[in-house]
């Protein structure tokens, strides 16, 4: 079986889905591996060291994707437009495609999905369950993003984060919040109080109390009582009501008040992430202090940020880079490209370059989108009409 690597076509995206180290893991189960010239050309691979790993180059998508049996994603393909054929048109029909493809946020792609008779695997979908780690593409992604917000910040403020005792006098630590300790929170938490910054941490979730403190930070509560509801069984935060929220934006308006820098890193699987940080509490904030949103793309935990701008008001920085993890292209590229050899690897373990699927595992239950023309996830099959319609 043919295993493609296209180039990623969105314009902000220097990832590529496999690496000259998973190249050789695929060639040794027996697979055939076939890289788009250039793929890794922004996350530092040459063409040569794909194919010293044993892939074959190809000249572009369509002889990449040709005879394919199983298509390697980062980001969903595009769809077709006006003046271009979109990626999945040159994907052979009834190929598996394996991605962070976000499948309930593009819901424009499932009718392609079916039309091509795809296997559309979406990986940000799988649970978060302990045999799933491996492939856990959403922490491998969110963990660089934490750090690099911290960097992000670090560049756009005007001040140093450590403390300094100098001969010219001291400098006093940075202050830093952040908003919502999931993984990028907490590598975020962890990056600052190695720069030497004084952190505080904000979230929802009754089990992060613990995970932040751990870190050497200090938790913001807001209501006990009420955040004990605050989680899903899937281990993820729930909307929470009015009620809370006017008293969380008092204690957040009072606490942004005294920090230099905010990492806003809160989100909800599929819905928009939560406002956080109004206008008026930018406004009450010093002049040279930081905001770096991590959510920007999801709606932004700041009403103020702005994707792929740096906002200023009133002397506060505002950070929307889009896509961070792509901005750490070279890791974020080795991380993601193991995290799916470890998904593929259970299904080839025949080594004869062929798989084998076990269609009861709740690992791909949890994350198949599309089958044999059908969109068979459960969250995503009752609007199949729709999107088909529309
Ligand atoms: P995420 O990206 O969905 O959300 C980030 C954070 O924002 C979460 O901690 C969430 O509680 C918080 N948040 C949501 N609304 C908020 C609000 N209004 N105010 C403040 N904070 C708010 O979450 P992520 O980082 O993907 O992690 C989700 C969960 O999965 C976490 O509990 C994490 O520890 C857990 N996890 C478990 C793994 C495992 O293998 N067992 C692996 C990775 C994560």
């Amino acid at each position: 079986m043919k295993i493609a690597v296209p180039k990623e076509r969105r314009p902000d995206e220097r990832r590529v889905s496999a690496t000259p180290e998973t190249v050789k893991k695929y060639a040794a189960l027996g697979f055939e591996v076939a890289v788009e010239r250039g793929a890794g050309e922004d996350a530092a691979i040459s063409d040569d060291s794909y194919r010293e790993a044993g892939a074959v180059l190809c000249a572009d998508a369509a002889e990449t994707l040709a005879g394919s049996g199983v298509v390697l994603k980062v980001r969903p393909p595009l769809a077709a437009c006006a003046d271009a054929p979109g990626e999945i048109e040159h994907i052979p029909p009834g190929a598996i495609i394996v991605g962070a493809l976000a499948a309930l946020r593009h819901r424009d792609l499932l009718p392609a999905y079916a039309r091509a008779r795809l296997t559309v695997f979406s990986l940000e979908l799988l649970p978060r369950i302990t045999r799933a780690q491996s492939m856990d593409v959403l922490s491998s992604q969110s963990s660089l993003a934490g750090y690099k917000a911290v960097l992000d910040a670090a560049g756009e403020f005007g001040r140093a984060l450590p403390m300094m005792m100098t001969a010219a006098g001291t400098i006093a630590p940075a202050r830093v919040l952040v908003l919502g300790a999931g993984v990028a929170g907490l590598q975020a938490i962890a990056t600052a109080r190695r720069l030497g910054a004084i952190v505080s941490a904000y979230d929802v979730r009754p089990a992060a109390r613990e995970q932040v403190e751990s870190l050497g930070a200090r938790f913001v509560e807001v209501d006990p009582a009420a955040v004990r509801d605050a989680e899903t069984s899937g281990g993820y935060a729930r909307e929470m009501s009015d009620a809370y929220r006017r008293k969380q934006r008092e204690i957040l308006a009072e606490t942004l008040r005294k920090h230099d820098i905010a990492i806003c890193a809160a989100s909800i699987p599929d819905r928009p992430a939560p406002l956080l940080i109004d206008e008026d509490m930018v406004d009450a904030m010093r002049a040279g202090s930081v905001i770096v949103d991590l959510s920007v793309e999801q709606g932004g935990n700041c009403a103020l940020s702005e994707i792929g701008r740096v906002a200023v008001r009133g002397g506060v920085r505002i950070v929307g880079h889009a896509n961070v993890p792509g901005r750490l292209a070279v890791d974020a590229s080795a991380m993601y490209a193991k995290n799916l050899f470890n998904f593929i690897a259970p299904m080839a373990a025949r080594g004869d370059g062929g798989l084998d699927i076990d269609w009861g595992d709740e690992l791909i239950e949890a994350c198949l989108v599309a089958r044999d023309g059908r969109i068979v996830h459960a969250t995503l099959a009752d609007e199949r009409p729709a999107a088909e319609g529309g």
